[in-house]
């Protein structure tokens, strides 16, 4: 049971567009916590390898990469683009990558008063303890839509089929992964956001973080 003066970490995991970052950002803005989108870490990570002419596979390379990071580059907005997440996804099934991005999450979790932190392994890897984790989650084609929208809007071509490739691609990549491995924590609450509007899923999402809250600050009620 977590101590009282432990950090509210809030974990948010799931699949690619599953609409996770809006909620994570939505509970962050709720509760004041400061938030972490580690998905933008490993899009950096891609993205200095691609603009350095690397090999996205050469494990050596991009673990240099991860090792030498730095936080402004996360606010680029080439990391948002499709071609950093591609890119992201190939260098996150490096353990050397995970393991240099590790000590920056994990300091990140262990702020106090708490935390929003949105992944895919926060809840089993990153932040085992957290008092709230929520698995979010939709069905492939949703979230392929949900992407395909985003990258349009911000002037990428792309058609919904290659979005909805890239999103089965990803997912295969991101599942069958044996340093991390997508995988819902055995005490994240699962959050199927597939129906649902933004309002909806961040509703249910506060749901879920008051409930994990009022447990949390009882651990004996
Ligand atoms: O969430 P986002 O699409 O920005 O993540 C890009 C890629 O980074 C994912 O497909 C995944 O391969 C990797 N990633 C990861 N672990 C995280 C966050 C992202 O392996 N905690």
């Amino acid at each position: 049971m977590a101590p009282k003066n432990a950090a509210f970490v809030i974990a948010v995991d799931g699949p690619a567009a599953s609409g996770k970052g809006t909620v994570a950002s939505r509970l962050a803005k709720l509760y004041g916590y400061p938030m972490l989108d580690t998905g933008l870490l490993y899009r950096a990570v891609g993205m200095r390898l691609l603009n350095a002419d690397g090999d996205l596979d050469d494990a050596i390379a991009a673990e240099a990469a991860a090792r030498g990071l730095e936080l402004a580059e996360l606010e680029m907005p080439e990391v948002r683009t499709r071609q950093a997440g591609e890119a992201a996804s190939r260098v996150a099934v490096h353990p050397g990558v995970r393991a240099a991005l590790f000590d920056l999450q994990r300091d990140f979790a262990l702020r106090e008063p708490g935390s929003v932190i949105d992944g895919r392994d926060i809840g089993t890897v990153i932040a085992p303890e957290a008092p709230a984790k929520l698995f979010v989650t939709a069905s492939p084609e949703v979230r392929a839509d949900r992407r395909w929208k985003q990258l349009v809007g911000q002037g990428e071509a792309v058609t919904f089929d290659e979005i909805l490739a890239d999103i089965r691609k990803r997912d295969e990549r991101d599942g069958g992964r044996a340093s991390a491995p997508m995988t819902q924590a055995p005490d994240a609450v699962l959050l199927d956001t597939s129906e649902m509007t933004i309002e909806q899923a961040f509703d249910a999402a506060r749901r879920i973080v008051e409930t994990a809250r009022a447990r949390w600050g009882n651990p004996k009620g």
